[in-house]
C-alpha cells in the first residue's frame, strides 16, 4: 500500500503519496500538487526537490558517501580501472566486459578526429577567448556535423553518439588550448589510452611526441574518473533541462559546459590555486582570506569548500587530497600550495563558522594541485572537470529519454510584480515615479505570507 503524507492546507486535508528510494530516501510526491490545491511549492534552489528518478549515482552528503551504479568510488582509488571503464558503467548501467570495453575503445579511437571544416573554427575565435566557451561553443557545432544522431532511437545510435562525444570532446579539448598558444593540432594516436592520448595532443609537438609518465596518465586518469557523475548537480541538472525540450545530445551537454563554467561550480578548481597563488605571494594573509570567506556582507565564499549536498568530507576531495600526496612525493616534486592549502584547510576545520556550516574541502580544493602537477594550464581546470563529467551528462540524458513518464521541465513562479495597470500612450508619460522603474518590483520578503 502507498504511504501517504498529510497535507492540511485552508482547514482541508489532503493526501500526497510517499515513495521511498532503494537507499531508504523519502520524497513526498507533489506532482499533483497545484491540480489538488491551487498552490505550487516554493524552492528557487531547488534544495529540496527530487527532480526526477535516477540509477546513476547515489550520494549520502550526511555521511559523505558516494556511489557510482553502486560502487563506493574508494573502490577505483584502490583499483583504478580506466577512465573509459568507469564512463562505460556510468552511462551503461554496468561494467564492461572485456570484448565490450575494447568495441568501445575502438570505437572512441575510430572517432577521435574531428571534420576538418570544424578546425577553421577555432582559428575565428580570439586568442585570449576562454577555453570553455570554445568548449561549449564546439560541442555544440557538432550538432552541425552528426544531424544524424539527433534522435537517438535504439541502443547501437546511442553507443555511437555517446562514443563520439566523449572522444571528439576530448580532442576539442586539447584542441582548445593549442590554438590559444597558436600551437598546430596534433591527431590522436590510436595506441594510447584514454588520458595518454588526450595528453598527447595537448602537448606534443610536430617534432617531437610527448609521452607521458605513467604516475601523470594515473593522476588524471583518477581526477578525471572521480568527476563522472555527480547526481543532479548544476550542469546536470541543466543537461535534462535542456534535453526535456528533446534538444539533442550535444546541444545538452553544450549548455551543461556553461552551467559548469561558473566559480560556485566547476570554476572553483580555477578559483582554488587562484586564491592559493595569491596566499603564496603575500597579496592575502590565510587568516585574511578566511575572514573574507566570514564576512556576511561580502559575496566572497572560500573557493573549494562547502556543498550543497556534503555536510561531511565530500569523499572525492579525501581521494584527491592522498592522490596530491602521492603523485607529488612520486615525481619527487614539492608544491607550496599543497602547502598553504593544507594550513588553509586545518585552520578552516578548526574555526566555529565552518564547523557550525559543515563546511569541509569539496572536489575542488585538491584536484588543481594535481592538475598544476600534470602540466595542465590554469585556464583549461574547469574544462578537465567537464572531460570528467561528460560520461554523467550523457548517461543523464539518456535516462531523462528513456523515462516514458518524462515531460518538458517547465517550473513555475511566483508573480511579484506589478498589478494589472493600463498602457499609457509615450506622449502622455512625465518622469516616472518611483513606483514604475524597472526596479520597483516588491522585494520577495514583501511576499504576503498567510497569517
Ligand atoms: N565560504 C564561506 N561561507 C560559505 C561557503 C564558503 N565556501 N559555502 C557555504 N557558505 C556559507 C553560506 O553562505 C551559508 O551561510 P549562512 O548560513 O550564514 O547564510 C552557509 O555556509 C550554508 O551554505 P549552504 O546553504 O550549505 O551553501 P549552498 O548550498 O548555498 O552553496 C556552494 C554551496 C558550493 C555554492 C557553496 O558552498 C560555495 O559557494 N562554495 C565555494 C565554491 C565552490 O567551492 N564550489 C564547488 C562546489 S563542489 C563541486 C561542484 O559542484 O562543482
Amino acid at each position: 500500500m502507498t504511504e501517504m503524507a498529510t497535507l492540511i492546507l485552508d482547514g482541508k486535508r489532503y493526501e500526497l503519496p510517499l515513495f521511498t528510494g532503494t537507499e531508504g530516501e523519502r520524497a513526498i510526491d507533489i506532482t499533483n500538487l497545484r491540480d489538488q490545491t491551487g498552490c505550487v511549492a516554493y524552492d528557487p534552489s531547488y534544495s529540496n526537490v527530487g527532480s526526477c528518478r535516477s540509477a546513476i549515482t547515489f550520494i549520502d552528503g550526511e555521511h559523505g558517501v558516494l556511489r557510482f551504479r553502486g560502487i563506493p568510488i574508494e573502490q577505483f582509488e584502490r583499483e583504478t580501472p580506466n577512465f573509459v571503464e568507469v564512463a562505460y558503467l556510468i552511462i551503461f548501467g554496468r561494467l564492461p566486459t572485456p570484448a565490450e570495453l575494447q568495441d568501445f575503445s575502438r570505437r572512441m579511437t575510430e572517432y577521435a578526429h574531428i571534420h576538418e571544416a570544424m578546425k577553421y573554427h577555432f582559428e575565428a575565435f580570439p586568442i585570449t577567448a576562454p577555453p570553455m566557451a570554445i568548449l561549449s561553443a564546439m560541442i555544440n557545432s557538432l550538432s552541425c556535423f552528426y544531424p544524424e544522431l539527433f534522435q537517438l532511437e535504439d541502443k547501437e545510435q546511442f553507443e555511437s553518439a555517446a562514443a563520439r562525444l566523449l572522444s571528439k570532446v576530448r580532442t576539442i579539448a586539447a584542441y582548445a588550448y593549442r590554438s590559444s598558444l597558436g600551437l598546430p593540432f596534433i591527431a590522436s594516436h590510436s595506441n594510447l589510452r584514454y588520458c595518454a592520448n588526450f595528453l598527447h595532443m595537448m602537448f606534443s609537438m610536430p617534432y617531437e611526441l610527448y609521452r607521458a609518465d605513467p604516475v601523470i596518465e594515473d593522476a588524471l586518469n583518477l581526477v578525471l574518473l572521480l568527476h563522472a557523475d555527480h547526481g543532479q548537480n548544476c550542469s546536470t541538472a541543466t543537461v535534462r533541462l535542456v534535453g526535456s525540450s528533446r534538444a539533442n545530445l550535444f546541444a545538452s551537454c553544450a549548455a551543461g559546459v556553461c552551467a559548469l563554467w561558473g566559480p560556485l561550480h566547476g570554476g572553483a578548481n580555477k578559483a582554488v590555486i587562484e586564491m592559493l597563488q595569491k596566499i603564496h605571494d603575500k597579496e592575502h594573509s590565510a587568516d585574511e582570506v578566511l575572514g573574507m570567506a566570514k564576512d556576511r556582507d561580502t559575496t566572497f565564499r572560500l573557493p573549494g569548500f562547502g556543498h550543497r549536498v556534503y555536510k561531511h568530507y565530500d569523499p572525492r576531495a579525501a581521494i584527491l587530497k592522498r592522490a596530491c600526496d602521492r603523485l607529488l612525493d612520486k615525481l619527487g616534486r614539492q608544491d607550496p600550495l599543497l602547502q598553504i592549502a593544507q594550513e588553509l584547510e586545518g585552520k578552516a576545520l578548526n574555526d566555529p563558522f565552518f564547523v557550525d556550516r559543515g563546511l569541509y574541502p569539496n572536489v575542488d580544493f585538491y584536484s588543481g594541485i594535481i592538475l598544476r602537477a600534470i602540466g595542465i594550464p590554469l585556464n583549461m581546470f574547469t574544462v578537465m572537470f567537464a572531460l570528467g563529467r561528460l560520461p554523467g551528462w550523457i548517461a543523464q540524458w539518456r535516462e531523462l529519454h528513456d523515462d516514458p513518464s518524462s515531460t518538458i521541465c517547465r517550473p513555475r513562479q511566483i508573480y511579484v510584480g506589478q498589478s494589472r495597470r493600463d498602457y499609457l500612450p509615450l506622449e502622455e508619460r512625465i518622469d516616472p515615479s518611483p513606483d514604475d522603474g524597472p526596479d520597483s518590483s516588491p522585494q520577495l520578503s514583501g511576499i504576503k505570507r498567510s497569517e
